[in-house]
């Protein structure tokens, strides 16, 4: 008799075991690529190995008091999201968790200001020499996003180009010239 409750008691130990484990980790990394304003949420993948994982993304602006964060992406399977279609002039938290069946992890947050945080690519150039003098035309940067294109100067006001140009295998006689546009 002893021997049989024993039994029973280890089976239910069995059984509890898989729910504890249950725990979903989350995301790793949580980070932002952003150039010209094309900005990327990404992150790393848990290390999960009890079932499939999604991630879901949510935005709160932080500009706005008592504003409540809203869904960017549910059920997504990449570690990744496309956030650029957030306001250029915003301030704002962004937040990944991992979603399983019936679980999820905890969140981790990343704070994004895009005009503030994102990279400056350089312009576009074209140089070409005509009797004696040397043409640059500059162009850009722009800010692309699904199918648009706008330049960045219209979001930062004016903007100053500069120019260094030296003789082919010198590095000393660097000339330089700059102007706003
Ligand atoms: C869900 O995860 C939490 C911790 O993230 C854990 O405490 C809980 O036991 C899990 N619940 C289930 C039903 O797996
Ligand atoms: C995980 O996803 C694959 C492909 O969608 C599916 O075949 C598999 O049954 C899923 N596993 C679980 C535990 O849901
Ligand atoms: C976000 O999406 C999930 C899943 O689709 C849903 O359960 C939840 O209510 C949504 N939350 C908000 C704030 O819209
Ligand atoms: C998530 O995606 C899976 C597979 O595409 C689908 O079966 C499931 O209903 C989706 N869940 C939600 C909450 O949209």
């Amino acid at each position: 008799m002893a021997m049989l409750i024993h039994k029973h008691t280890l089976k239910c130990l069995v059984l509890i075991a898989p729910t504890v484990s249950a725990t979903v980790p989350k995301p790793q990394n949580a980070r932002i690529t952003s150039v010209n304003l094309h900005s990327i949420f990404q992150w790393d993948a848990p290390r999960f190995h009890k079932g499939n994982i999604s991630y879901t993304v949510q935005s709160k602006s932080i500009n706005l008091p008592g504003n409540a964060y809203k869904n960017v992406s549910t059920n997504l399977t990449l570690t990744e999201c496309d956030v650029s279609s957030l306001s250029a002039y915003g301030d704002y938290i962004l937040r990944v968790r991992a979603d399983s069946e019936n679980n999820h992890s905890d969140w981790v947050t990343v704070r994004f200001k895009p005009m503030d945080d994102t990279v400056i690519g350089p312009p576009d150039l074209e140089v070409k020499s005509e009797s004696g003098f040397l043409h640059v035309d500059f162009r850009g940067p722009f800010a692309e996003h699904e199918h648009d294109k706008w330049s960045l100067k219209q979001y930062y006001g004016s903007w100053n180009y500069r120019i260094l140009y030296w003789k082919k295998r010198s590095n000393t006689d660097v000339t330089s010239a700059s102007g706003v546009l």
